[in-house]
C-alpha cells in the first residue's frame, strides 16, 4: 500500500493513471491533494474545488476490492453510499441524498463528486476519485455555482479535519464491498432510503435518445428506472440532464 500527499497536483486520478504501472505492486495506492489545478469531472467537465475541499483518488486492484469484477460496475454506487453515511456523522442525516449514480447532495446541493474510471494492466484496476466539498466554503461563490454545490461548512458552521472524513469514508468503502460479496440488500435499502430522484421527473439522453419520466429508484443491478409513457426503460449508465 502507499500514500501520497500533495499541496499541489494537477488533478488526482491524472496523477494515479499516468503512474499505474510503477503503483503496480502498491495497490491499494492513495493520492491525496490539497489543490488541484486541472480536477476532471464525470463526462468532460472540470472540477473546481477551492482551498479546504478533499479531492484524492484511489487506485485498487482486483486484491483490493473483496468483489468480483462483474459487479465492479456496483462500486459507483457504493462509493456514493459510504461517502453519504460518512458526511452523516457530521451533517444531520435528513439533509443527505444520494443523486445517481454517484453524487452526494447536501440541503438539495451537490456536496460530493465521483469520478471511477477503470484500466487494465494484466488484471483489471480502479480508479476512483473522489471530491468532497468540505472547508471550501460556496457562500461567497457565484449564485450559478451557489445554486448547484454546497461545502459541509456551510451546513454544520464548522471547520473539519479532513484526514478525518478521509479515513470514515475508506473503512465504510471496504466494508461496504465486503458486505456487497455477500449481497447487494443492504446497498439498495439505503439507497431507496436516500435516492434524490424517486419520484420526480427525470430526463436522460441514452445514445442520442431523450428518456423523460418519473424515477422509480434503483435495480438490483444499479440501473435507474425511469417510468416513461411507453413502459419501464432501465438506464445502465449516462447522466441525468434534468430533474
Ligand atoms: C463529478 O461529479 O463530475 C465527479 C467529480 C470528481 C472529482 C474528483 S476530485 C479527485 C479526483 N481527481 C480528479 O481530477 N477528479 C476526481
Amino acid at each position: 500500500a502507499c500514500v501520497e500527499v500533495f499541496d499541489e497536483l494537477s488533478s488526482t486520478s491524472d496523477h494515479a493513471l499516468a503512474n499505474m504501472e510503477s503503483f503496480r505492486n502498491r495497490m491499494p495506492a492513495l493520492f491525496v491533494a490539497r489543490q488541484q489545478t486541472k480536477g476532471r469531472g464525470r463526462g468532460s467537465r472540470s472540477w473546481f474545488a477551492g482551498d479546504g475541499a478533499l479531492t484524492f483518488s484511489a487506485l485498487l486492484s482486483k486484491a483490493d476490492i473483496p468483489i468480483e469484477p462483474i459487479i465492479w460496475p456496483r462500486i459507483s454506487l457504493i462509493a456514493g453510499v459510504a461517502m453519504c453515511q460518512t458526511l452523516e456523522t457530521y451533517a444531520a442525516p435528513d439533509l443527505l441524498k444520494v443523486k445517481w449514480p454517484n453524487d452526494v447532495y447536501l440541503a438539495g446541493r451537490k456536496v460530493c463528486g465521483i469520478l471511477v474510471e477503470k484500466r487494465e494492466l494484466t488484471d483489471p484496476v480502479l480508479c476512483l476519485g473522489v471530491g468532497v466539498n468540505v472547508n471550501n466554503s460556496l457562500e461567497h461563490a457565484p449564485q450559478e455555482v451557489q445554486q448547484r454545490a454546497i461545502a459541509l461548512t456551510d451546513v454544520t458552521h464548522q471547520q473539519h479535519f479532513l484526514p478525518e472524513i478521509l479515513l470514515e469514508f475508506l473503512v465504510r468503502f471496504r466494508q461496504l464491498c465486503t458486505t456487497n460479496a455477500v449481497s447487494v440488500e443492504p446497498l439498495l435499502e439505503y439507497w431507496r432510503d436516500h435516492c434524490l430522484l424517486t419520484g420526480r421527473q427525470v430526463e436522460t439522453v441514452q445514445g442520442g435518445q431523450q428518456i423523460i419520466g418519473e424515477c422509480h429508484g434503483i435495480d438490483a443491478n444499479g440501473a435507474l428506472l425511469v417510468q416513461t409513457s411507453s413502459g419501464q426503460r432501465e438506464i445502465m449508465s449516462g447522466e441525468i440532464v434534468r430533474w
